[in-house]
C-alpha cells in the first residue's frame, strides 16, 4: 500500500494487471482513503475484474500517452466508476475522457502522495511519465522498457535521448513500471541461438 510516512519501496501498493496481449496496467491503492488509480488502462474487462476482486471502487485513470493500447479502457471505466482521466496538456485532445490536464514539471497529488508530471517524448509527442517520489516509483509507459525504449514514432533521436536522461537522473532505487512486456521474445531469441543447428 502507499505510505504517507515511509517512503519504503515494500509498502507500494502497485499491483499489476495483465492486459491484450502484452501490455501492463497498474492499479495503485490508498489504504487510507480508498483512493484507487490505474495507470493505462488498454481494456476495461482485466481492470473491472481486478477491482471486482478486491473490492475497490475507481477514482483516476492515468494516462501516459494517447495510444489505444493505453486508453482503450478510459471510456467504459469511466462511464462504470465516475473515474477522472489524466493526462498531458500536449495531448489533451488526443486522450479520450480527459478531465485533469498536466504539464511538464507540475505536481498533482494521489490522495496526498505527491506525483510529479515529466514530459518524456520520443514516442510520441506528448508522452509524459508520473513520478512518485514518495515510494520511488516512475511509470514511464512506452518510453522505456525492460530491454529497450519505444519508437521514435512522434518524436527526435534527441528528444528520447532527453527523456532517457531524465528518467535516468531519478534516484538508483527507483522502480520503473512499464507499459509492456517486451522481454520474452528477446529471451526466446536468445534461447533459439542458443539450440544446435
Ligand atoms: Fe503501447
Amino acid at each position: 500500500m502507499l505510505s504517507k510516512t515511509s517512503p519504503d519501496m515494500a509498502s507500494f501498493p502497485c499491483s499489476r494487471v495483465s492486459c491484450l496481449g502484452d501490455n501492463y496496467a497498474y492499479l495503485l491503492h490508498d489504504v487510507d482513503t480508498g483512493t484507487v488509480g490505474v495507470v493505462d488502462p488498454s481494456e476495461a474487462v482485466p481492470i473491472i475484474d481486478a477491482l471486482s476482486r478486491r473490492n475497490w471502487n475507481l477514482t483516476y485513470i492515468l494516462n501516459t500517452h494517447h495510444h489505444h493500447d493505453h486508453t482503450g479502457g478510459n471510456a467504459e471505466l469511466k462511464a462504470r466508476y465516475g473515474a477522472k482521466v489524466i493526462g498531458s496538456g500536449i495531448d489533451k485532445d488526443r486522450i479520450p475522457g480527459i478531465d485533469i490536464v498536466l504539464n511538464d514539471g507540475e505536481k498533482w497529488m494521489f490522495a496526498g502522495h505527491e506525483v510529479h508530471v515529466m514530459e518524456t517524448p520520443g514516442y510520441t509527442r506528448g508522452h509524459i511519465s508520473f513520478y512518485f517520489p514518495g515510494s520511488r516509483a516512475i511509470f514511464t509507459g512506452d518510453t522505456l522498457f525492460s530491454l529497450s525504449c519505444g519508437k521514435l514514432l512522434e518524436g527526435t533521436p534527441e528528444q528520447m535521448l532527453s527523456s532517457l536522461r531524465r528518467i535516468m537522473s531519478l534516484p538508483d532505487d527507483t522502480n520503473i513500471y512499464c507499459g509492456h512486456e517486451y522481454t520474452l521474445i528477446p529471451r526466446m531469441m536468445h534461447f533459439r541461438l542458443m539450440q544446435p543447428m
